[in-house]
């Protein structure tokens, strides 16, 4: 019996792939196998000297000392493209947000008052909500791993016109790029070309701040900001003086920054991108059945 630490909560789908497993919170359990985790931060506790492997029901490890985990010979097992559609989806749905004020038009149909002439104020108010449409638009994507290639096929489905720029990315990588995705030469022609601009690189130290002062002089004016990779990825600098000058028209973001939740180019969600039952058991039986072979067999695939 393998005693398995969760600091999150983590679909029971998963969960059950290893039946030889005890799953106890932090309180409960001292001495862990292994440690499994969605978004709490581990850099911040110590790592129990017993844990043998980490294993995150997401994408990105930038909440796991990996670095200190590699070197006492701990790998860490994560959990790439199992969340990539929810991900793609809700990008969808951020440029939707951006491009037809869903946010503002809700907020405002929400202020109507029981007893008011709807109708009246509806026609009067409507035309603040005119929006623009996607089709035609240039979308650039930043970084062509699962997620990305997923949000550029199907902004191109919607009748965009899509760039892609990612370094590492080979023909014949594991995920499947529209033929007709255009890639771009470097970064600053893809910011330079475009309309609306989606991040979905991990955070690291080549990726942070990738949008930064450099970009915000070639953008588009009024460009439309998406970033469901992590919050440094757009510099923070950058994003205040975009958003003040209106050179960045829009950010929708799945982080909420305190300083900018009323500004109202803003949208902001509470890092939702991940969050659908079919994500959550898919991150879960990747990352448990990497585990499983692990603890059970000292496989490590995927680290
Ligand atoms: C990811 O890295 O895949 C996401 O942050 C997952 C999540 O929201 O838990």
């Amino acid at each position: 019996m393998f005693t398995i630490q969760t600091l999150n909560n983590i679909s029971r789908n998963g969960l059950d792939r290893l039946p030889t497993a005890r799953y106890a919170t932090a309180n409960e359990v001292a001495e862990p196998d292994a440690v499994l985790v969605r978004s709490a931060d581990m850099h911040k506790s110590p790592i129990a000297a017993s844990v043998k492997a980490v294993a995150r029901a997401g994408a990105g490890t930038n909440n796991i000392p990996v670095a200190e985990l590699s070197a006492r010979g701990v790998p860490v097992f994560n959990a790439p493209g199992a969340n990539a559609n929810a991900v793609k989806e809700l990008v969808v749905a951020g440029m939707l947000l951006a491009a037809r004020n869903i946010a503002d038009a809700l907020a405002f149909v929400r202020g109507l008052e029981p007893g008011e002439d709807l109708h009246h104020k509806v026609e009067a108010e409507k035309k603040r909500f005119v929006g623009s449409e996607l089709a035609g638009k240039t979308l650039g994507v930043v970084g062509l791993g699962a997620i990305g290639v997923k949000v550029a096929n199907a902004a191109h489905a919607l009748g965009m016109r899509v760039v892609g720029f990612d370094p590492h990315m080979t023909v014949d990588g594991a995920w499947q790029l529209s033929s007709e995705v255009a890639k771009a030469g470097s970064l600053a022609e893809l910011y330079a070309g475009a309309d609306y601009l989606s991040f979905h690189v991990p955070l690291n130290d080549k990726t942070r701040g990738v949008f930064g002062a450099q970009a915000l002089e070639i953008v588009r004016p009024g460009v439309v900001l998406l970033n469901f990779a992590r919050e440094g990825v757009v510099d923070a600098a950058a994003l205040r003086k975009g958003l003040a000058d209106g050179r960045i028209g829009r950010y929708v973001s799945d982080f909420p920054d305190v300083d900018l939740l009323a500004n109202p180019r803003v949208i902001a969600l509470p890092h939702l991108g991940a969050s659908t039952g079919e994500a959550e058991e898919n991150c879960a039986v990747m990352v448990v059945d990497q585990l499983r072979d692990f603890l059970e067999h000292g496989n490590v695939h995927n680290s």
